[in-house]
């Protein structure tokens, strides 16, 4: 690399947003604990196993291996009709909760995909930004 050139690196990576810069994945696993106990937990139960029949669970489950986009609708837009969890069926519509802030929305996501055996990559708030900004442009 061209010597010079590495100042004029150097501040572009300190002038470059700070969310990308301080995104943690362990701090916002912890976070989303909390925020899960407040805006999921009553439906979705304390360990993620939900209700049967009625709440899909949240832990030990195929559903949350689905692309970012696809899982970051499901609380901003809500999710009515039938869907099959683990092998079987629910149809109970759970409201949207668009009000949540595009980090809130990111470390639910990092909690319960980082939870109860299930294992998923970050989801970072930008991915949210991005997705609210899409739907608002439909
Ligand atoms: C009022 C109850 C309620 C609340 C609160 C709620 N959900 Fe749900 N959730 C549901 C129901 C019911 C379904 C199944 C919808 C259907 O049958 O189409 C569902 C489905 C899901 C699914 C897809 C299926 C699965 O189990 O993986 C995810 C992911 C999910 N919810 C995440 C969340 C997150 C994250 C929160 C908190 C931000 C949340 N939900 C809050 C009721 C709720």
């Amino acid at each position: 690399m061209n010597m010079r050139s590495i100042p004029f690196i150097l501040i572009l990576f300190i002038a470059s947003p700070a969310s990308t810069q301080t995104f943690n994945l362990k701090s916002s696993i912890e976070r989303g604990k909390e925020l899960y106990v407040l805006e999921c937990q009553s439906c979705h139960m304390a360990e993620g196993e939900g209700l049967s029949g009625v709440y899909p669970p949240v832990a030990k489950t195929d559903y949350l291996k689905q692309p970012a986009p696809f899982l970051i609708n499901i609380v901003l837009k809500g999710q009515s009709g039938e869907i099959v969890v683990n092998g079987a069926k629910y149809n109970t519509p759970m409201p949207a909760q668009d009000y949540l802030s595009d980090e809130k929305v990111s470390d639910i996501f990092n909690y319960i995909r980082n939870s109860w055996t299930n294992k998923g990559a970050a989801i970072t708030p930008e991915q949210v930004k991005t997705q609210r900004e899409k739907n608002k442009a439909q």
